[in-house]
This record gives C-alpha cells, sequence and structure tokens, in this order.
C-alpha cells in the first residue's frame, strides 16, 4: 500500500497548519501578557494597554479555536507514523483535545468576567456587539477564579505539547514535526 513515495504521511493541510502557527503565537503573546497585567510594579499606562491586549486578542484566539475545530471537521489529520507506539498517539489525541479545551474554557472564562463584571472589550464595543453576558458579581467572581486556575493547566499542556514537538523535531526527527511545518504544506 505505502509506495515509496509517500512513506510518511503528510499530515495537516494548509488552513490547519496557519491556523495552528497564528493561534500558537498569539496564545504565546496572550498568557505573558495575562500574567504582567496582573502583577505588581507596573505603570497605569501599561497595565492599561496590556488589559486592552489581553482582552481583545484573546476575543482572537476564541474565534480562531472555532474555526480551527471547524476546519478539523472536514479535513482531519492523516494518521501518526507507524513507529509511534499506541499510547503516545492516545497521549498526543487526548492532549491535543486538552488544549482545545483549554482555550475555549480560558475566552470563555475571560469574556464573562469582563462582561458580568460591566468592563469594556474595545473591539467588540466599536462594532456594536452587545455584552451577551447579565452583569453580576458573583458571575463575574467565579468566571475570575476559573480564569485564574486553568490557567496553569493550560501552561503545563502546552509545556508538555511543545516539549513533545521538539523531542520529534529536534532529537528524533522522525517527520513528526512536518505534520505541521511549514505553513504552507508540502505536495
Ligand atoms: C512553538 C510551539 C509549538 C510547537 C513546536 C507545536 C508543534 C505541534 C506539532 C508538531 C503538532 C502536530 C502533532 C501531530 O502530528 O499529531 C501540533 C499540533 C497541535 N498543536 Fe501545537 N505546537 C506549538 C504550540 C502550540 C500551542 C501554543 C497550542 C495551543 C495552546 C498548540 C495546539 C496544538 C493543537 C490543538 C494541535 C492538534 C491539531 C489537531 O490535530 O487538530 N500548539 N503542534
Ligand atoms: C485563550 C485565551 C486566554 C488566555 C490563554 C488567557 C490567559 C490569562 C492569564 C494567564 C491571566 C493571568 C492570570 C490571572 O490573573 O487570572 C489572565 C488574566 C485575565 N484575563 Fe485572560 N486569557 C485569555 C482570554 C481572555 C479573554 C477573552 C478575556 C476578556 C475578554 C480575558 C480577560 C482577562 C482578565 C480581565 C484578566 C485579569 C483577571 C483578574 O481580574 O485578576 N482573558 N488571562
Amino acid at each position: 500500500m505505502a509506495s515509496m513515495h509517500h512513506s510518511t504521511p503528510k499530515g495537516y493541510g494548509t488552513a490547519s497548519r496557519w491556523l495552528h502557527w497564528i493561534t500558537a503565537l498569539v496564545v504565546l503573546a496572550t498568557v505573558p501578557a495575562g500574567v504582567v497585567m496582573t502583577g505588581e510594579n507596573l505603570s497605569r499606562a501599561m497595565q492599561n494597554n496590556l488589559f486592552i491586549f489581553h482582552k481583545n486578542v484573546g476575543v482572537v484566539i476564541l474565534l480562531l479555536v472555532i474555526l480551527r475545530l471547524g476546519v478539523r471537521v472536514f479535513s482531519s489529520a492523516a494518521p501518526l507514523p507507524d513507529h509511534i507506539p499506541a499510547w503516545q498517539k492516545r497521549a498526543a489525541g487526548v492532549s491535543h483535545a486538552a488544549l482545545y479545551t483549554l482555550l475555549l474554557v480560558m475566552a470563555i472564562s475571560g469574556y464573562v468576567r469582563v462582561r458580568a463584571g460591566g468592563f469594556p472589550i474595545e473591539a467588540l464595543d466599536a462594532i456594536g456587539v452587545p455584552p451577551l453576558v447579565p452583569r453580576s458579581d458573583t458571575v463575574a467572581d467565579t468566571a475570575k477564579a476559573i480564569h485564574s486556575y486553568a490557567r496553569f493547566v493550560l501552561i503545563a499542556f502546552i509545556a508538555l505539547h511543545v516539549g513533545a514537538a521538539l523531542q520529534h523535531g529536534l532529537v528524533k526527527r522522525d517527520g513528526v514535526f512536518g505534520r505541521i511545518w511549514p505553513p504552507n504544506a508540502p505536495r
């Protein structure tokens, strides 16, 4: 079945690859922004700018994840190469699902925390999107707690994910990294 010219699967399509790297870039900027903006020793102006960046880019992440899941429904990835043990294939699947879920949890809890708290999301306000969430301190505090705890789980899975990716890309060099890089799928 596997011919010499197609001994390794090509991996993800171009749309999935671009969406992966755009999401990775904005997530890796949004997380430190969130940590820094809630820290101390920060000028008011700097804190304000980071909040505006964080909230609005966070909404972009939400839209990107929904788009990715949509693309995923229509073009799932080719199966991983045969040399990958079954437990690693399962672990990859579980951790990818966890990353999608955590991004949704972070983006939605952030949105609810801000809207239930009665605060602006500048880009959405500019185009007239209503808050969608009623004003409530209880809801805002709950969402804030979820946002704050889930961050540790997200960061742990990102570390695991990037570690595994580098292991494949730099140490094993087994073609797994080539499933998602470069952004334009080779033909
Ligand atoms: C610079 C850091 C990153 C590297 C090197 C990297 C690398 C990879 C690789 C090699 C794959 C393909 C795995 C496979 O063939 O099964 C992949 C898939 C994936 N990555 Fe990353 N990634 C990075 C950052 C991120 C970040 C920050 C996120 C989200 C928080 C993320 C989420 C995902 C998801 C959800 C998939 C699975 C795609 C799918 O099957 O739908 N990645 N990544
Ligand atoms: C996947 C997207 C997101 C990620 C990865 C993320 C990550 C983080 C992190 C790491 C923090 C610092 C931890 C903390 O103090 O709680 C934080 C704080 C915060 N984020 Fe996000 N966030 C995302 C989306 C959003 C969105 C969409 C909004 C609002 C529209 C938002 C609003 C906030 C606010 C207001 C805080 C400060 C919490 C506080 O009041 O102390 N985030 N975020």
